[in-house]
């Protein structure tokens, strides 16, 4: 069991494993129709669960904490924990997007999500703001995070100046994610 715990790729994938002799054990659907639209709903959510998470952290923990840290520690924390969570985080984000395109369209109604249609307004509103929010991580926070890390070396006012920018749009995030997430689970259960 420790050999387990002790690495972090075999516990995932013990996760992973767990999983399948559930649905080996108790699945009644496998194979139904529409059951791999569901599949991907389940990695659907647990990309955006790794996304959104990271993105919380970010915000309730790490830089509310930057503060109280020792300027010497301070680099731990930005050469070490900060690019580490960075990578999760926004190919987090490219999974969820894509995981939830795909289900979209396996559901048979992107087209009519995306151009906000009822029924599928709420789950088309919601796709939007996420769509909106993976942008954000791509092209607005992580070119700024890079600069801000030191990761792409510049002058210490632009530096400054995009550390700002970056916690800025993360908060943005962080207030656009509660109103996506409402969105997501309202299309099924009758939320909007
Ligand atoms: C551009 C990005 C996204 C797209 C295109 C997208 C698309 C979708 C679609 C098509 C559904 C199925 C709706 C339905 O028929 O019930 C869904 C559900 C859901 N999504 Fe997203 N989504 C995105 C981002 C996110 C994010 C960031 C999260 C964060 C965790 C998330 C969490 C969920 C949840 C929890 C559900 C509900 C599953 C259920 O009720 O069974 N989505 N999403």
């Amino acid at each position: 069991m420790s050999s387990i715990l002790t690495s972090l790729g075999r516990t995932v994938l013990a996760g992973f494993v767990l999983t399948l002799l559930i649905v080996v054990l108790f699945g009644s659907n496998v194979g139904s129709p529409g059951w791999v639209a569901f599949l991907f709903r389940y990695l659907h959510v647990l990309s955006g669960v790794m996304w959104i998470g990271l993105l919380w952290y970010f915000n309730f923990v790490q830089i509310p904490s930057m503060p109280k840290i020792p300027d010497e520690q301070k680099p731990a924390i930005g050469r070490v924990i900060a690019p580490t969570a960075l990578f999760w985080f926004r190919f987090a984000a490219m999974a969820t997007v894509l995981t939830g395109i795909i289900l979209a369209i396996l559901n048979g109604y992107a087209h009519k999500a995306f151009t906000l249609q009822q029924p599928f307004l709420a789950i088309g509103l919601g796709m939007w703001i996420a769509l909106i929010m993976a942008f954000n991580v791509w092209f607005i926070i992580w070119p700024n995070q890079k600069r801000a890390l030191g990761i792409v070396v510049v002058d210490a006012e632009l530096k400054a100046k995009s550390a700002r920018t970056a916690m800025l749009t993360s908060r943005i995030n962080t207030i656009l994610s509660i109103p996506m997430l409402y969105l997501m689970v309202a299309q099924q259960n009758m939320g909007l």
